[in-house]
């Protein structure tokens, strides 16, 4: 028995990941290419990459890497092409994952670090989704998925910049899903709550929230699994009238008052 619904069956699509050389975006390339895509890995640490595609094609799968920077606009368009190139069709999904974290006092953040998570956060994601979409709107199909966070839906201290960042990445994608549902482009959120990565041992470490497992109604932390179903619920035919939603992947910590 075929353990997907056909629904969920990407073996026709192609992928681009941004921000795939660890973490969420990482897994999230074995999620698509487990689905049958044909992923591009795209980021900043091409040796990290070429690593990660190598694995994944002595598995049997399509994947390529890419180098991209989303901070330098003019890599954004040279690594879309380059996908396209090297997978051999257009891109039909873009799973916009780059981000950054910064944890200080509002008053305290600098302002090169500030810089830094919004040219990343919120620009460099806005650039990276335009990109998509103006070549999905020609093709009138396409899905994009901005990876957000639970941190842009309620206030989180020491989380300023980040939080104001992943807030107005969420209010795009509900512009940018207005603006492109009728040229057949879907665009979604997802926004996690603390899912075990390298970022979220920064802020594990740091301890500057001890209480953080206390938040979390399912008493956990997220694996990088827990974002799979929406995920592909998101990229696939499954999700072919959802566009403009912000889902939350958080063990219930949105609905936590402490
Ligand atoms: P991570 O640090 O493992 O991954 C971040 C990825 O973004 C890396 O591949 C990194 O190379 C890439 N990246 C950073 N700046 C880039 C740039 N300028 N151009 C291209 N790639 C760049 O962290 P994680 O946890 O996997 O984060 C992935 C996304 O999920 C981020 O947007 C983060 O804000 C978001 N998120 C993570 C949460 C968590 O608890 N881990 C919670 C909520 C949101």
């Amino acid at each position: 028995m075929n353990a997907f619904h056909p629904m969920f069956d990407l073996s026709d699509k192609t992928a681009l990941v941004v921000g795939a050389s660890s973490g969420i975006g990482l897994h999230a390339s074995h999620t698509f290419v487990q689905a049958g895509a044909a992923v591009a890995l795209g980021a900043r640490r091409i040796d990290q990459l070429n690593a990660a595609v190598t694995a994944l094609r002595s598995a049997g799968h399509r994947a390529c890497a890419v180098t991209l920077d989303i901070t330098k606009p003019e890599t954004i368009a040279t690594a879309w092409q380059a996908s396209e190139v090297q997978l051999g069709r257009s891109i039909d999904i873009l799973f916009n994952n780059a981000g950054v974290i910064y944890l200080e006092r509002f008053v305290s953040q600098q302002a090169t670090e500030v810089e830094r998570i919004f040219s990343t956060n919120l620009k460099g994601a806005f650039l990276m989704a335009q990109e998509a979409a103006r070549r999905m709107a020609e093709r009138g199909t396409g899905s994009i998925i901005n990876v957000a966070s639970t941190s842009g839906m309620r206030a989180g201290a020491y989380l300023a910049s980040y939080g104001a960042s992943k807030a107005g990445l969420i209010h795009l994608t509900r512009i940018m899903a207005l603006e492109l549902a009728s040229r057949g482009v879907r665009v979604n959120a997802l926004a996690p709550g603390n899912i075990r990565t390298d970022m979220h041992s920064q802020f594990e470490a740091s301890g500057l929230d001890e209480n953080l497992l206390k938040r979390i109604p399912m008493r956990k932390f997220g694996e990088c699994r827990d974002l799979d179903g929406a995920t592909l619920l998101l990229a696939s035919e499954a999700g072919s009238y959802i566009t403009g939603t912000v889902i939350p992947i958080d063990g219930g910590q949105l609905l936590s008052w402490m």
